[in-house]
């Protein structure tokens, strides 16, 4: 491969700059932005969701749509903010009308969410469902056996699954093993991982 075509070789920036003029499958006929993802370039933790939905799509940015409000919900919960993630998805351009994307898309987006985690290198990545969990951990359960568990990745990177924003949606109920109840039983324990593990930083020397 040329050193120009190799998406590690390039800076998030460059590797956003590219994305942006992506054509390898079908979903860049019908996106109307790419969606390329956001956040600390330097996070300890980084999201993985499925794809843009509708809102993301006509922004650029990820989960800013109705999802994206209960993803905050559960993050602040716990004190995490936006501006010390980074949050992607597996495919950056959105499936018409939301539907799960393909086999040949993901692996089209492929090289892209691979440069991104080797970029950032994060510590820690929490996949938002069953599609992001399957992609990376293939052969992983389904998430709900499998939600809340640090499944060691590739030396180094632990990833933890948790329930998709949108299946909370769907799902209201706050009582006792709801997957509410259970999102944030996980984030909690991803609030201790990372005061345990995560990186010092300046504003904690303070
Ligand atoms: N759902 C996702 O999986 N990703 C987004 O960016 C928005 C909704």
């Amino acid at each position: 491969m040329n050193r120009s075509d190799d998406p590690y070789a390039l800076t998030l920036d460059a590797l956003e700059e590219r994305v942006n003029k992506c054509t390898k499958c079908p979903l860049s006929e019908t996106r109307t932005h790419v969606v390329f993802g956001e956040g600390d370039p330097h996070a300890d933790l980084m999201l993985v969701g499925e794809g843009p939905g509708e809102v993301e799509d006509n922004t650029g940015h990820p989960f800013v749509g109705p999802a994206g409000h209960k993803l905050d919900d559960v993050l602040s919960s716990v004190g995490i903010s936006r501006a010390e993630i980074y949050i992607t998805n597996v495919v950056k351009c959105r499936p018409p009308g939301n539907r799960v994307p393909t086999k040949k898309e993901m692996e089209a987006c492929s090289p892209y969410l691979e440069a991104q985690i080797a970029l950032v290198n994060p510590k820690l990545i929490i996949t938002l469902g069953n599609t992001p969990t399957q992609w990376l951990v293939p052969g992983a359960g389904g998430i709900t056996h499998i939600h809340g568990s640090f499944i060691p990745w590739r030396g180094g990177i632990e990833i933890v699954p948790m329930f998709h924003p949108s299946y909370l949606l769907r799902n209201p109920s706050r009582s006792k093993g709801s997957p509410k109840y259970l999102t944030w039983m996980d984030i909690k324990k991803v609030r201790k991982w990372l005061d345990d593990n995560g990186r010092q930083r300046d504003s904690d020397r303070l």
